[in-house]
């Protein structure tokens, strides 16, 4: 909801939540409140009119301004940067007007001299206590106005206090690594300069006092829907104020706005919670469900990915046998990996070549596709369309395609150059392509793999190469959004080498993101825990494999934890491995729904973060409950103690307080009492002999 308090100020509300700004008597958008809701829309602070401190700071370097840019006396970080036709380097925005349409409050405001206006969107999530921030920037003139830097939004923190910033890093096979650490003066930044949004740093973030915990405290969070070169930037000055911005990555940019030309920014989201990071993270996974992933809230099948049993040695009659054995276990979804195409017998060719091999698919892709379905079990089928092999027809045909810059070698990465997706023409052939195989198969998931970073950014037809970053990813999702109106009921899975490419961005196309190629079930645990903070389980394909040495019952429960499918090779796997693995998925079909759609709590960390959760780590456990807190599931994982050991007990989360509910093996008793006092789910010196290193459990809970 949007309340004008006064012809310059509004306050934007949700459930829980308000955000106040407005003009100051200088004429300045500034941030006023941003927090619980309060009673009286007279309860937020007026914009505030700091004057100059000392000839060494404009008054911008006080203020907590909505939409700073770079101009003035103005040394803080600028959401914009722009060259006018003259080389006036200097921007000065004045406020033209303001219009509310249902739920987004829109403020329009122009150079003072040049002919560049900038309209400020902010759309309200009443029901998630979110709110979504992006800019459009138009060119009024007849001249060129370049910009250096277009942040989406920066967000601001109650001035004075100090914070702890969350966010997730790591690498590939490694990703989502939850670091925690303070902020102090100065400015950290976190980017991606990768053409992706990259393994190495995911664009989330949380900020708290450093008083947060799981289920309490007050936590802000944002998110970038980008999914290319990205930046944020977490500045404390030393007026003691705390702003986070996020939007393109200014490093290597360059956007050229034209006579007539308009550039809108992606959108930035931020929201607070009163409930520690639980509850800002689920806020965020109800949201993407409802608001985000193109299929919304539905469930997903029980999958089977053939990469890990065969490699690049797929044949007609070899995914027929592991469909077979699949199919005996419950699986729903057959997807066939790499290997499948023209040529692609291991990684050094191919790629480009998007029809069936010869050799292996003598007859094309539709009687295995036939065989599959007659198993009752939908098709699925791997691509990576943004990819070309030195080795493959296409770059034969188009070397030019490629990203390079022509007196350079092309550097490949898994033998595989990059095709420009910039270029209409080569968003031409893909869209056309990958239509004529969607047409001509009853394909039910894609998944859109994309297995390096890039090299040598060249666009060298284009005046400005360095747009390249930004019209390679708007090409991407004309590509992706072209195919998903022509094939709408088509499942899509965003993979970029597992993880690399998980963000607000892409999955406005797909449905699902493979969250790592790590399938080493603790190694899991903890790239899942990072995950979650973000994303929902609903979209985190987790499967099984035969990686590392741990019972084939925990890993299966930890793929539970999310989109449950196996990718081990099943001709390996004996009568009684598939019949546990036939019986958790099962199983795990009896609980999808709460798993998929319901509410997450992590109660406890594998890594014991900050050890607010008693003395023991590597033991850690999570929690779903349906929507309608009648029924959940609670998992536990011991991955690795040494004996004796006394385990804590685990207290359940989100329950109703006054209603009996019934854990299973552990009786009834008050939703209080299980939240209070919890469950010692293991007797407490149980020794490595009768519950291990690398057990787990499974338990349903019900309301009575
Ligand atoms: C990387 C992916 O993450 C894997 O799951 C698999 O699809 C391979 N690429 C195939 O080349």
């Amino acid at each position: 909801m949007i309340v004008e308090s006064t012809p310059s100020s509004w306050i934007l509300e949700t459930h829980n939540t308000a955000y106040a700004l407005g003009f100051n008597a200088s004429g300045a958008l500034l941030h006023r409140y941003w927090g619980r809701k309060l009673p009286q829309h007279s309860d937020y602070p007026e914009a505030a009119n700091y004057p100059n401190w000392a000839s060494f700071d404009g008054p911008q370097n006080l203020w907590q301004e909505e939409f700073p840019v770079y101009g003035g006396m103005s040394y803080v970080e600028p959401c914009l940067k722009t060259t006018f036709a003259d080389g006036t380097r200097d921007t000065v925005l004045e406020f033209v007007k303001s219009e509310t349409q249902g739920d987004e409050l829109q403020i329009t405001l122009k150079d003072s001299h040049y002919p560049l206006e900038v309209i400020l969107h902010y759309r309200v999530f009443f029901e998630h206590d979110l709110i979504v921030r992006f800019v459009t920037l138009k060119n009024l003139g007849s001249e060129k106005i370049s910009l250096e830097r277009i942040f989406s939004a920066q967000w601001h923190f109650p001035l004075h206090d100090t914070y702890q910033l969350t966010h997730l890093s790591g690498r590939w096979n490694d990703e989502y690594q939850i670091r925690r650490e303070p902020l102090g003066h100065g400015t950290k930044v976190l980017e991606s300069r990768r053409l992706t949004s990259s393994h190495h740093h995911n664009p989330w973030f949380a900020l708290e006092r450093g008083d947060a915990t799981e289920t309490h405290g007050a936590v802000w969070f944002g998110a970038l829907a980008w999914s290319g070169n990205w930046k944020l930037t977490a500045e404390v000055t030393n007026f003691y104020a705390t702003r986070v911005s996020m939007g393109l990555n200014d490093w290597d940019f360059a956007l050229e706005l034209h006579a007539g030309e308009t550039f809108v920014s992606p959108e930035a989201l931020g929201g607070f919670s009163l409930e520690g990071y639980g509850g800002a993270s689920r806020l965020l996974h109800d949201h993407i469900r409802q608001n985000v992933i193109p299929h919304g809230p539905v469930t997903h099948k029980v999958l089977y990915n053939s990469w890990e049993a065969t490699f690049f040695d797929v044949t007609e009659a070899g995914q027929g046998k592991l469909a077979e054995l699949a199919a005996e276990m419950g699986i729903e979804l057959f997807v066939v990996d790499d290997g499948w195409f023209q040529g692609r017998h291991s990684d050094q060719a191919a790629l480009g070549d998007w029809w069936p091999d010869a050799g292996k698919f003598p007859n094309g892709l539709q009687p295995l596709i036939d065989k599959v379905n007659a198993l009752g079990m939908d098709f699925g089928l791997w691509i990576e369309p943004e990819m070309v092999n030195p080795d493959s027809d296409l770059y034969r045909a188009h070397p030019d395609w490629a990203i390079h810059f022509p007196t350079r070698a092309r550097t490949t990465g898994r033998n595989q150059l990059i095709l420009n997706l910039a270029k209409l023409e080569v968003q031409h052939y893909l869209i056309e392509m990958l239509d004529k195989l969607l047409a001509q198969h009853p394909i039910s998931f894609i998944k859109w793999d994309m297995n390096r970073n890039v090299s040598e950014p060249g666009w060298a037809e284009h005046p400005q190469g360095k747009e390249i970053w930004v019209r390679y990813v708007e090409g991407l999702y004309h590509v992706w959004d072209t195919l998903r109106l022509r094939h709408p009921n088509i499942f899509w899975q965003s993979c970029s080498g597992g993880g690399g490419r998980a963000d607000l961005g892409i999955l406005t196309k797909a449905d699902q993101i493979w969250a790592s190629d790590n399938t080493e079930p603790a190694a899991r645990l903890s790239i899942q825990e990072g995950f979650s903070l973000a994303y929902p389980a609903l979209i985190m394909e987790a499967w099984v494999t035969d990686m590392g040495t741990a019972p084939l019952e925990f890993r299966l429960h930890v793929s539970m934890l999310g989109a449950l499918g196996i990718g081990a090779d099943l001709t390996h796997w004996n009568e009684a491995e598939r019949a546990l693995a036939a019986h958790w998925i099962a199983y795990y079909k009896t609980i999808r729904h709460i798993v998929q759609l319901g509410d997450q709590y992590r109660l406890r960390s594998d890594r014991d973060l900050r050890g607010l959760h008693g003395q023991v780590g590597n033991y850690s456990s999570w929690m779903y409950l349906s929507k309608d807190k009648t029924e959940g599931v609670l998992f536990d994982f011991r991955t690795h103690l040494s004996d004796p050991v006394v385990l804590p007990a685990i207290k359940l989360c989100g329950l109703e307080p006054e209603s009996l509910y019934q854990l299973e093996g552990h009786g009834t008793r008050s939703g209080l009492a299980w939240m209070e006092i919890g469950v010692h789910l293991h007797p407490l010196t149980e020794t490595h002999s009768n519950f291990g290193d690398r057990s787990s459990s499974v338990l349903k809970i019900k309301k009575v």
